[in-house]
């Protein structure tokens, strides 16, 4: 799409240092657990020990008997919490609330709430609660669904004739383990109930939707819930939607006139706040000789809790990435004794694109065709599955660019044949793809007669630099610098804003914030034209502009800054406001399909000997659209990269199939890269506005360094070792299979 008439970017698109960073790195930023109120008393969920059945009884009495313990909560005395009306579109994944009934559909599931003085005697006093149960046998497994249980999901021609017909064909089942959330900063809420009104301060991705949870789960109104999160210790997905701790601590605080703090415990975060769901992915492909896909399948099976609907979308990219006449995508939930799954960075399309990009691996490895082209010659400009084309689809050139930065074509393809230092070397590579959408947002922006301008919106930072980049689109506008603009975020009190998830909350901004600003320049304008104390009286409107921060005459150089303005008019501030919708309900938004695309070139090295494997090198190259703020857009796709490498290599979260617990719920067990794991990173954004989504021609890139990355680190280990692994993550026993290469 072709830019719009505007302004120049201005500092849209410089590498800009967060505004925020001052308050982080010198611990002024209050996150949620800073939060302390007189009269404060710490609460401690307790957890079921079994993972299936249901509870019979509880003993508190020893917790109850615990200097310091002020109440403890079972069903009997949480009075009546309730749930959240799907109709109301309002997004929990954990529908059940907590301690409504006996049933026990997970271990580690919530059977009572101790609140004490101290956070000691919670832990102390949690410890001491005991509880009979009847047990059912407990089943983790995830591996089929039966064949009528399978939905469709995309479907196009008739895969089936065509590969049975082809030559060439590759079927292979790849899964994916458990994953979890470990953000640094742990879930919790600090809950204050006074005179009938709740301020919560949450772990939240999406404050405005975690309001309207808590309000229909406590059975309150709309004005008397208020949710906070100024800041965030990262989420990846994990806190954008509540769960039950919140509304514990929120009927905790209500029952007992005082404020609650609830924070979940490392290992409750294994348990107790949602994960990335187990995926069985069985791939088909077939291609002629030349390299055409002719059909691909996806058929895949995803572990999903008893009472829960999640969907790990592994499909979402699958039926538009490339190009084929002949497609079928199905799906089925195995719904087992574990919690509900949530969305994890990059969900669906993350372990989707692990499935086909590997397919399509052992497909060059089958065809003879560098992998490199074999994207290339199925690359296309029209989403088929939508039968729409693309707003702005540059995948060609990612891979073009990336492979030139990696130096792809020194590459010798049989394996082992690479060597370095005496390590020897493989490489590998994948494409990658997210959606793109627009969120409906609202923003205000105020001049304010103390010279600062002030941008607020409800939505919130996770990390990413929401911050930053909304200074940076009204500092565009207004020609006012960063220094001076204040941003607040994170506020229910504040204008309704997006929620922070699927990569959309930078490009759903864009246009409130803009608006907000040119409708505070304009009534600036407007205002220096009024009254006697003003340069500017009877002007037209229309003959001025807003330059720099200062009203002026068009074509004229000097005028007058805007806090002159407001205080020659005796006022103290002067507001704009800026509103736009879904993306969905743009005109034209159902002729042109809206992705962002990438690639990822690996370099691993193995030292068979040692049975030593390490990442040594990643180039990745995004098509992301304008990109707002390149140093923070490339910190969050070489997060991205990072959490990519702890996926193919580290990342599992393993129950036990007796207990149905998850066993190595700790930072020690639950392996994740390190700062030694991490390898040589180069991140290049092309440049290619698409102006499908906003004026600024952003899309959004926080989930996109993630996906396809697994895909190309197996595919480089493959080149290494010989040993094509299709089940993550990758472990040293599997490359124990490996042969030694002659003279080792
Ligand atoms: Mo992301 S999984 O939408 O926080």
């Amino acid at each position: 799409m072709n830019a719009p008439e505007s302004l120049p970017l201005g500092p849209v698109g410089q590498s800009t240092d967060r505004i925020d960073g001052p308050l982080k790195v010198t611990g002024h930023a209050t996150y949620t657990v800073d939060h302390d109120f007189p009269g404060l008393v710490h609460a401690m969920p307790v957890g079921a020990k079994i993972a299936a059945g249901r509870l019979v009884s509880l003993d508190v009495a020893a917790a109850r008997a615990m200097p310091g313990v002020i109440e403890v909560f079972t069903r009997e005395n949480i009075g009546t919490l309730y749930r959240v009306a799907k109709a109301s579109g309002v997004m929990v994944d954990e529908r059940r609330p907590p301690l409504s009934d006996d049933e026990i559909a997970y271990y580690g599931q919530y059977i009572a709430l101790v609140v004490a003085e101290s956070f000691e005697v919670a832990m102390a006093a949690a410890a001491s609660v005991t509880a009979q149960y009847e047990a059912r046998a407990v089943d983790v497994s995830a591996t089929s669904v039966a064949d009528d249980d399978m939905q469709t999901e995309a479907e196009r021609g008739d895969p089936q004739a065509a590969f049975d017909a082809a030559e060439i064909t590759v079927d292979e089942t790849y899964v994916t383990p458990t994953e979890t959330h470990n953000p640094i900063e742990l879930h919790a809420s600090v809950a204050v109930y006074e005179d009938g009104r709740f301020t919560l301060y949450e772990t939240s991705q999406a404050v405005v939707n975690h309001k309207a949870a808590l309000v229909q789960m406590l059975g309150v109104a709309a004005e008397d819930v208020r949710v906070v999160t100024r800041y965030l210790g990262s989420g990846f997905g994990g806190k954008l939607w509540p769960w039950p701790h919140s509304v514990l601590a929120a009927a905790a605080a209500r029952a007992l006139g005082r404020p609650v703090k609830l924070e979940v415990t490392r290992a409750m975060m294994f348990h107790n706040v949602g994960h990335r769901p187990r995926t069985q992915q069985r791939v088909r492909l077939s291609a002629d000789r030349d390299g055409r896909l002719t059909s691909l399948r996806q058929d895949y099976v995803v572990q999903n809790a008893r009472r829960d609907e999640y969907q790990e979308d592994c499909g979402e990219a699958t039926a538009y990435l490339y190009s084929t006449p002949n497609l079928r995508v199905t799906w089925g939930a195995a719904k087992r004794d574990v919690g509900s799954p949530t969305s994890m960075r990059g969900p669906g399309a993350v372990p989707g694109l692990y499935a086909i990009e590997s397919a399509m691996n052992e497909l060059a490895r089958k065809l003879e065709i560098d992998p490199v082209d074999l994207r290339l010659r199925n690359d296309t400009l029209h989403n088929e599955d939508e039968d729409v084309p693309f707003s702005s689809r540059h995948l060609a050139e990612c891979l073009r660019t990336g492979a030139e930065r990696f130096g792809w074509r020194e590459r010798n393809p049989a394996v082992g044949a690479m060597q370095r230092d005496g390590r020897i070397l493989g490489w590998g590579m994948a494409s990658a793809s997210w959606m793109a959408q627009r969120l409906g947002a609202t923003v205000a922006v105020t001049a304010q007669a103390n010279g600062r301008i002030r941008v607020a919106t409800a939505s919130q930072d996770i990390g990413t630099g929401t911050y930053t980049v909304l200074a940076q689109m009204v500092s565009r506008v207004l020609g006012v610098a960063l220094d001076r603009i204040d941003v607040c975020l994170g506020d229910t009190a504040l204008p309704s804003g997006p929620l922070s998830g699927g990569s959309m909350a930078t490009g759903s901004l864009v246009p409130a914030a803009s608006d907000a600003a040119r409708d505070v320049a304009n009534k600036l304008i407007q205002t220096a034209t009024e009254g006697d104390d003003t340069p500017f009286a009877d002007a037209d409107p229309d003959s001025l502009e807003l330059v720099d921060g200062q009203v002026r005459r068009k074509g004229q150089t000097d005028g007058v800054g805007f806090m002159d303005i407001l205080q020659r008019a005796r006022l103290s501030q002067l507001s704009g406001n800026g509103r736009s919708g879904s993306s969905k309900a743009d005109p034209g938004a159902d002729e042109r399909s809206t992705k962002s695309f990438g690639a990822h070139f690996v370099e691993v090295s193995w030292e068979p000997a040692i049975a030593r494997l390490r990442v040594e090198r990643v180039v990745t190259v995004i098509d992301g659209g304008q990109i707002l703020n390149p140093k923070a857009g490339r910190n969050q796709i070489e997060g991205a990269i990072i959490m990519g490498l702890g996926m193919a290599l580290f990342e599992s979260a393993d129950y036990d199939p007796e207990t149905g617990a998850v066993l190595n719920s700790n930072l020690a067990d639950y392996i994740m890269p390190v700062h030694a794991d991490a390898p040589e990173l180069d991140v290049t954004f092309l440049d290619h506005p698409d102006y499908a989504l906003n004026e600024l021609g952003a899309r959004g890139i926080g989930e996109i360094g993630l996906a396809g990355l697994a895909a190309a680190i197996t595919d480089a280990v493959h080149h290494a070792t010989g040993v094509r692994v299709r089940e993550l993550p990758v472990t040293v026993e599997a490359l124990l299979e490996a042969p030694l290469p002659d003279g080792q």
